[in-house]
């Protein structure tokens, strides 16, 4: 029996709950169909700062490093505002994308049709959604140096972040880009501030020179950023992928993910380059919505973006095409069926909690 090995963080908030209702998951499809899971838990976060003072132990770090694929809840909160910002919960989530250098963020947006009423945006408009945000990961604002806060000397301070891509960061996340839309509508919209910003100009320049010499059957288009979420509310269906930066990424698949009626809907991978030899991707796995510190604790979370990105997990960490659409079925499946956790439900209509949503999710599984 082949061995899989994750490793799971699930961090803070709504992130340890959602997480034991994928593990249901895992164990149910060890137990019926020998999948041959591995798992092993560890803590990051807010969580890892309660038990060991730091976001992430360099020993979690080291299992990260010897796992197949990883599973990661959220983190953060109010309750670690205060604390060193070397040592909040986010930089242990940063460390995990860098050190691994997991530098394509992949963010499927998609709209089940029982959900589209639960949709900000009018019904025609997202009903059928499906894009897919290539989001740069590993470099930009988020960790370009310098990155401080400067003592003028004269009561002034300065605050500065630095916005910095090289060549090779943009070719390999526009070629991402590109790969993933053959295999879908194949149309790349490329999203940048080049009207304002040096790298964003150079962002474009290179995008537009991948695409001339190595995907010229590929549809591409440019999109100043701003302009991108203004077309992201007003017609999100002329989208198939939209390739972007590190810190647009972040705004845009938040605004993308609402489209699709929750934020507790939306899932991520995060992959690093090919091994060259095992041919396999380091790769985490990781719901877009963050730790909801207001909704933790009280069984009311939405565990499909943590289903959903497991099923990531089965298709590109694993290859197993089969049990990830198998999955994608089930949630679509549950949904149909108007199980509805809070997030998801109108005003007064009757929700269920996380466990029954997860549950569901995990016999209509196994009822496939
Ligand atoms: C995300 C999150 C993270 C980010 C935070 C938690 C550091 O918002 O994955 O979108 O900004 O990348
Ligand atoms: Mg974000």
């Amino acid at each position: 029996m082949a061995t899989r090995k994750l490793l799971l963080l699930p961090g803070d908030g709504i992130g340890p709950e959602t997480m034991t209702e994928v593990e249901k998951l895992i164990a149910a499809m060890n137990r019926e169909h020998a999948t041959g899971f591995e798992t092993e838990t560890a803590l990051v976060g807010g969580a890892a700062w309660e038990a060991h003072k730091v976001s992430l132990r360099d020993a979690d770090m080291a299992l990260a490093h010897a796992a197949d694929a990883i599973l990661f809840g959220a983190v953060g909160g109010p309750r670690w505002d205060g604390i060193p910002y070397e040592h909040r919960p986010e930089a242990g989530l940063l460390r995990l994308r860098k050190e691994l250098q997991l530098f394509a963020n992949l963010r499927p947006a998609i709209c089940y049709p029982a959900l589209a009423d639960a949709s900000s945006l009018k019904r025609e408009l997202v009903d059928g959604l499906d894009i897919l945000i290539v989001r740069e990961l590993t470099g930009g604002v988020y960790f370009g140096e310098p990155k401080e806060i400067r003592d003028l000397g004269n009561g002034q301070k300065r605050a500065i972040d630095t916005q910095v891509y090289d060549t090779y960061e943009i070719e390999r996340i526009a070629r991402a880009g590109f790969d993933f839309a053959r295999t879908r509508r194949n149309k790349v919209t490329s999203m940048e501030k080049r009207n304002v910003m040096k790298s964003g100009l150079y962002w474009n320049e290179v995008v537009t020179r991948i695409h001339r010499e190595e995907y010229p059957d590929v549809q591409l288009e440019h999109m100043l950023a701003d302009a991108g979420g203004m077309q992201l509310v007003r017609r999100p269906k002329q989208f198939d992928v939209i390739l972007t930066d590190n810190l647009f990424g972040d705004l845009l698949s938040d605004i993308a993910a609402m489209l699709t009626g929750s934020l507790g809907m939306l899932p991520s991978a995060s992959l690093g380059a090919p091994d060259a030899t095992t041919g396999m991707r380091r790769a985490m796995y990781e719901p877009v919505h963050g730790s909801a510190p207001d909704i933790a604790g009280k069984g009311v979370a939405n565990p499909i973006a943590m289903f959903a990105s497991f099923g990531m997990c089965l298709r590109y960490s694993f290859n197993m095409i089969e049990e990830a659409d198998r999955l994608e079925r089930a949630i679509a499946r549950v949904l149909a069926s108007g199980l509805r956790t809070p997030d998801l439900a109108p005003e007064g209509a009757a929700t269920v909690t996380t466990a029954a949503m997860g549950d569901a999710v995990v016999a209509a599984y196994l009822a496939d």
